[in-house]
């Protein structure tokens, strides 16, 4: 049985990255919030805290980890930038966009972290408190999403207490994040490839590459053999109540998760939450990790959620939509 730690809570500031980097420094799990959502951080070159990072979330270690710095320079030091790759880190970094790159020689990250991969995902998040982290701290460190292996992703400190207290050494608590859905994840590959859909939009990243992304199947691998997209696992955000995509009506009994003016039936709905009443998808992003836990608590019928454009953070919202429901999907009408 795995001992249960005291986690620490401290609000954002000064005394809580100074133990955040002291924590780091020894082998500690230490959540931290960035603007998509909170992250689990860990010493992206101590093989040993990596394996308790696995082992605290539950993931399977063969999906591998996004290593976050400070800036440019330091993502330099792990990752080979190509043309696409300096491109986009010009245009979007700090900010919510992940890369995938070959290693650079002498990369210090461990092979646990990457999956044994010869690439590795790099990201230099735009958050005040997750920045000073990093600089405090000073080397990469790996963070996936704050939450239990499966679950949905945490947007707030409440969140991640909720998966996580007494399995991790500290929470840094800032807040509500900003954006709400994890990086985008562009390989940087000879053609530039949307791994995941995520805070950065589609469409914003094409206009500066001045072409479009490739779409890999979830089985693409590299020339060595090795998978292009691990992540790619299809159900992943899961609540506990079954999820019903493109609702146009609610049956009595379900809870409901509107966009926009909400559908026939909300009236006799067991919950209704409204992602943005006035269907703004910036907010609808913000919303939709936290609203998906609070409906789940409602054990309802089902979650019946009502149909997101597909644009712009759309594309990432029907995303994580599909993987909520995926292997539950009720197909018949309602
Ligand atoms: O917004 C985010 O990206 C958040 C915050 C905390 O920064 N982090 C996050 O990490 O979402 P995580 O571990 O939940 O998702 C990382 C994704 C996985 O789907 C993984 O398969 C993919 O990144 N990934 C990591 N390294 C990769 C690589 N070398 N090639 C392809 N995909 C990779
Ligand atoms: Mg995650």
């Amino acid at each position: 049985m795995e001992t249960a730690l005291t986690t620490l809570i401290l609000p954002a500031g000064e005394a809580a990255v100074r133990e955040a980097a002291r924590l780091l420094a020894r082998g500690g799990l230490v959540a931290f919030p960035t603007e998509t959502v909170y992250g689990l951080g860990a010493d992206a070159t101590n093989a040993a805290a990596i394996a308790r990072l696995y082992q605290a979330k539950g993931r399977p270690a063969f999906n591998p980890l996004i290593s976050h710095v400070g800036d440019l320079e330091a993502a330099g030091r792990i990752g080979r930038f190509n043309e696409t790759a300096a491109l986009l880190a010009q245009a979007f970094w700090p900010g919510p966009l992940t890369l995938v790159l070959p290693k650079a020689a002498g990369c210090a990250v461990v092979d646990l972290a990457t999956a044994g991969l010869e690439t590795i995902a790099i990201r230099v998040p735009a958050h005040p408190a997750a920045s000073a982290i990093l600089r405090a701290f000073g080397g990469p460190v790996v963070a996936p999403s704050a939450n239990l292996s499966g679950h949905v992703s945490p947007t707030s400190a409440a969140h991640v207490r909720s998966d996580l207290e007494g399995l991790i050494d500290l929470i840094v608590d800032d807040g509500a994040v900003e954006v709400g859905v994890e990086s985008t994840i562009v390989g940087c590959f000879e053609h530039p490839a949307l791994l995941r859909p995520g805070g950065v939009p589609r469409e914003a990243i094409e206009r500066v590459l001045g072409q479009a992304l490739v779409q890999l199947p979830k089985d693409a691998e590299s020339d060595c053999g090795q998978p292009l997209a691990p992540g790619m696992l299809t159900s992943h955000y899961a609540p506990r109540t079954r999820v019903r995509l493109n609702a146009s009506t609610v049956a009595p009994g379900e809870a409901l998760l509107a966009f926009g003016h909400p559908a026939k039936g909300a009236d006799r709905a067991a919950c209704v939450m409204n992602l943005s009443a006035r269907g703004d998808l910036n907010e609808a992003a913000a919303n939709l990790f936290g609203y998906l836990r609070a409906l789940d608590a409602r054990q309802a019928a089902a979650i019946a959620v009502m149909p997101i454009p597909n644009e712009g953070l759309g594309e990432a919202i029907n995303d994580r939509l599909r993987r909520a429901a995926a292997g539950r999907e009720d197909l018949g009408r309602q």
